[in-house]
């Protein structure tokens, strides 16, 4: 076969399947089957919850072994030892989706169903593929719980932004099982560590666009910002190897390749996807998120009435700002800085601010800068006091030229 892509990409490989007890449970059998037709031996481990969301007859069935639940099963042949052999014969565990729970479980050590002996005895890598609620997702336990995950060197899928379960839209969702398909597939050909240069396998997070704040169900607040320059960071990022998560407000640009795509309306929004997000190691807030929302909504049309009217605001979070606050030794977070007078100190000022390594500043005034979909002038301003005035150039090329800049706090020379 001519093609690059192998059609049994996972040929001969050995696969554990964790699946614990949340709605996208169902989604584990099109994992089964993505695994076992690219070539994969599959055996799945099943919470004893998970079975009260799918059957292990399917998953038994689908992957032509038993499933295995309890640690301790009333049928056990005396082999107690199980979940060490298979920590032993697998070459990659998978847990999709892994609940608060099983998050929580696998964090502190706990031991209690095959699932969570098995993943501590595994010696292969470990891929955890959270789903739940949103708001259980953004608990600060759960973020500190998938923190720990990856100190000891799981890789953490973040969850997906969409429907949720409980009927609320937000960050939560199982990401597709193709994706997570694609992620072990990556994984297995160890790809995500070793993509060339400093960004290669980072994980690259980047705000785009506008924010709209609604006045009334038809009037909103927002800026011209168009989403061009975050959109083209986030293809370049994606272009260096890294894994690029871009949160965009209202925009009409496509996604760039092999970058995955958060859409937000509100500033708020914008906030929480961010968060959801904030273990990137490289942030870049090229969003033009909008300062102030109207203090309340009108659920209906405000009606012209001919007298003067007077809108109360509220400013909204500073997403930027928040992610200095609690930035961890070896993340870098680049701002950018749109002004119309006085920039490079104000640039300067908003850097320390906002606790940031590198600031963009542009002037919206400038022919041939700021807003839009064509060029951009810009000058680096970096902690150290460094300041670089960058020619006029398509936002293309000043993306390329600010990752060059930003890439150098990845570069093993320059690492401290
Ligand atoms: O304070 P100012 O809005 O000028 O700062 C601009 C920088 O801060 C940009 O990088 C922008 O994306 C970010 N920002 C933010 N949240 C806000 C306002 C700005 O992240 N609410």
């Amino acid at each position: 076969m001519a093609a690059s892509v192998p059609a049994r990409p996972l040929e001969g490989r050995r696969l554990l399947l964790g699946v614990t007890g949340g709605i996208a449970a169902y989604k584990a059998a099109l994992l089964v089957r993505l695994f076992k037709k690219a070539g994969a031996e599959v055996q799945v481990l099943m919470t004893p919850d998970a079975t009260r969301f799918i059957t292990p007859l399917t998953l038994g069935t689908l992957s032509e072994r038993e499933v295995l639940i309890e640690i301790f099963p009333e049928n056990a042949d005396g082999s107690w030892t199980k979940h060490v052999e298979l920590g032993l014969w697998a070459d990659l565990f998978v847990v999709a989706p892994a609940t608060a729970q099983t998050v929580a479980k696998l964090a502190h050590g706990f031991c209690d169903t095959m699932l969570t002996a098995t993943a501590l005895a595994a010696r292969c890598p470990l891929l955890i593929c959270p789903a739940m609620d949103h708001d259980m997702y953004l608990h600060p336990a759960t973020r500190a719980n998938l923190e720990r995950l990856r100190s000891y060197g799981y890789e953490v899928m973040e969850a997906a932004h969409g429907e949720l379960a409980s009927g609320l839209v937000g960050e939560g969702r199982l990401p597709e099982p193709e994706a997570i398909f694609d992620r072990v597939v990556a994984m297995l050909a160890g790809e995500t560590k070793t993509a060339a240069g400093p960004l290669g396998g980072r994980h690259v997070l980047i705000t785009a666009g506008p924010t709209r704040e609604a006045l009334d169900p038809v009037r909103y607040l927002t800026n011209h910002s168009t989403g061009t320059m975050g959109f083209a960071l986030a293809e370049a990022a994606a272009r260096r190897g890294a894994r690029v998560t871009l949160v965009a407000g209202p925009t009409a640009l496509p996604t760039p390749p092999g970058v995955t795509r958060v859409d937000v309306v509100t500033a708020e929004e914008m906030h929480a996807a961010v968060q959801a997000h904030r273990d990137a190691d490289l942030v870049i807030g090229a969003a033009a998120v909008s300062d102030f929302a109207p203090e309340a909504v009108s659920p209906s049309k405000i009606k012209k009435t001919g007298d003067e009217m007077v809108l109360r605001l509220r400013p909204t979070p500073d997403i930027l700002a928040a992610l200095g606050r609690e930035k961890r030794p070896g993340q870098v977070l680049v701002g950018f800085a749109l002004e119309t007078d006085d920039g490079p100190a104000n640039a300067r000022r908003k850097l320390e601010a906002k606790n940031l390594d590198w600031i963009v500043l542009n002037d919206p005034k400038e022919p041939g800068a700021g807003f839009g979909p064509g060029t951009n002038r810009v000058t680096l301003l970096a902690r150290d006091g460094t300041v670089e005035d960058l020619p006029r150039m398509p936002k293309r090329a000043v993306a390329e030229a600010i990752l060059d800049r930003v890439a150098t706090a990845f570069s093993p020379s320059t690492a401290g």
